[in-house]
């Protein structure tokens, strides 16, 4: 059975800025905020900066290779399996981790509503979630075209309703943490950009693909970093620097030094953007693992799909159930720094395997700037980061290499 082509640009590219505007915009704005003070906004022209020289390679890799399963698939035709395996991995965790965010984001904003504890609400969406994939959403693209439309118009209006009462003095100091709080604040912010290549998780789906991913990419990439830098500068001249770090939901508390009214309708936008990204980082991570483990890159169960609703349905529940779990006992600001630190190495491979085309459509230089800029971004995550994100990359050598002792025994 083929897998039928029904999405165009504007699907494909709302694909992207679905799955790029969620919990970082809404909530890692104030953390990042906390490192960099009002230079934020370099620290997010840094993110959006390294992240285009990665979603150039992105879409040149996506116009020679239109095939389901993005990096993964790159690397393993580029590089070698076991390059592809592991950026494969890298995928599962940065994902996983990306849902633990976003639902902690979720959380946060819904306590604005619901006085329950982040520790039960977290989970508690995960699974409502993981329920939903199990019965088969199927990321319906008009379903999607809504969601995105919402959230960018929310976004608008926290822009249009606030840039007029941004206060200058809340510029001042630009840079309290010096260059280094910039880069720090640049590699967490970088939550806010990871994304930008999930159509190329979907590419058999869309129409024309050669032509219509690259730009999809390209422009999804664009919008949101012209969103996010609007969305910023008013949010730091709202409510100044060490408001937004010290608070959960810091777009709302920005509005709310204006309005009540204003905050609960951008609580709305956040609950909105982090439920989306959530429901299609559990639908992505199931569809990944199920590529893997038809490659038998994974155990069979992952492989599995439901008789009648054709879900892979132990992909679903095992990492539904995972994100819940970790949600429950993570707090947000180190999972962000464990994805980004994933993130960060799957796109050091996805540079990796452009560079390794032979008739790249790009100058190599791109590529190569993308690799190093990744690589330099990982030095400015947390000792943390780097030990979680080690550790589980060392588990997927390990498990690869046992797993292909045993083929061969
Ligand atoms: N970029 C996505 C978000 O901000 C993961 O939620």
């Amino acid at each position: 059975m083929e897998l039928q082509k029904t999405l165009g640009l504007f699907d494909a590219m709302a694909i992207g800025i679905g799955a790029i505007v969620g919990a970082g915009i809404f909530v890692v704005t104030g953390i990042a905020a906390g490192l960099a003070g009002p230079a934020l906004l370099l620290s997010l022209l840094i993110s959006a900066g390294i992240s285009a020289f990665t979603a150039i390679s992105f879409a040149q890799l996506a116009a020679f290779i239109p095939k389901e399963g993005g990096g993964y698939e790159f690397a393993h035709e580029l590089i070698s399996p076991f390059a592809g395996f592991i950026t494969g991995w890298i995928w599962l965790l940065a994902n996983v981790v990306i849902g633990v965010v976003v639902s902690i984001g979720f959380a946060s904003y819904l306590q604005l509503f619901i006085p329950l504890p982040l520790q039960v609400i977290a989970p508690a969406a995960c699974l409502v979630i993981t329920f939903i994939n199990y019965l088969g959403a199927k990321g319906s693209s008009l379903i999607n075209n809504i969601l995105v439309s919402v959230k960018l118009l929310i976004l608008a209006f926290f822009v249009a309703f606030g840039i007029g009462a941004v206060k200058a003095d809340n510029f001042s100091p630009f840079m309290p943490n010096g260059g280094t709080g910039v880069m720090q604040g640049a590699a967490l912010i970088f939550f806010a950009f990871t994304g930008f290549g999930r159509i190329t998780i979907i590419s058999e789906e869309v129409k024309n693909p050669t032509k219509t991913i690259p730009l999809a990419i390209i422009l999804a990439l664009g919008i949101s970093t012209a969103v996010y830098m609007l969305v910023s500068f008013t949010a730091v001249g709202l409510a100044g620097y060490t408001e937004l770090a010290h608070s959960g939901s810091p777009l709302s508390d920005a509005a709310l030094s204006e309005s009540k009214n204003a905050a609960s309708l951008i609580s709305i936008g956040a609950l909105v953007a982090t439920l989306s990204v959530l429901l299609t980082t559990l639908l992505g991570l199931s569809r990944i693992s199920f590529a893997m483990a038809r490659n038998s890159d994974l155990p069979g169960l992952f492989g599995k799909l439901h008789h009648r609703r054709a879900v892979p349905y132990n992909a679903v529940l095992v990492f539904g159930i995972v994100m819940a779990v970790l949600a429950a006992f993570t707090d947000l600001a180190r999972a962000a720094a464990i994805s980004n630190f994933a993130s960060l190495l799957y796109y050091s491979m996805v540079n990796y395997s452009a560079l390794k085309m032979e008739k790249p459509v790009y100058p190599r230089i791109f590529p190569a700037i993308g690799l190093m800029t990744c690589i330099i971004l990982l030095f400015f995550l947390s000792r943390d980061a780097w030990i979680m994100g080690g550790l589980v990359t060392l588990a997927g050598i390990l498990y690869y290499h046992a797993g292909r002792s045993n083929r061969s025994a």
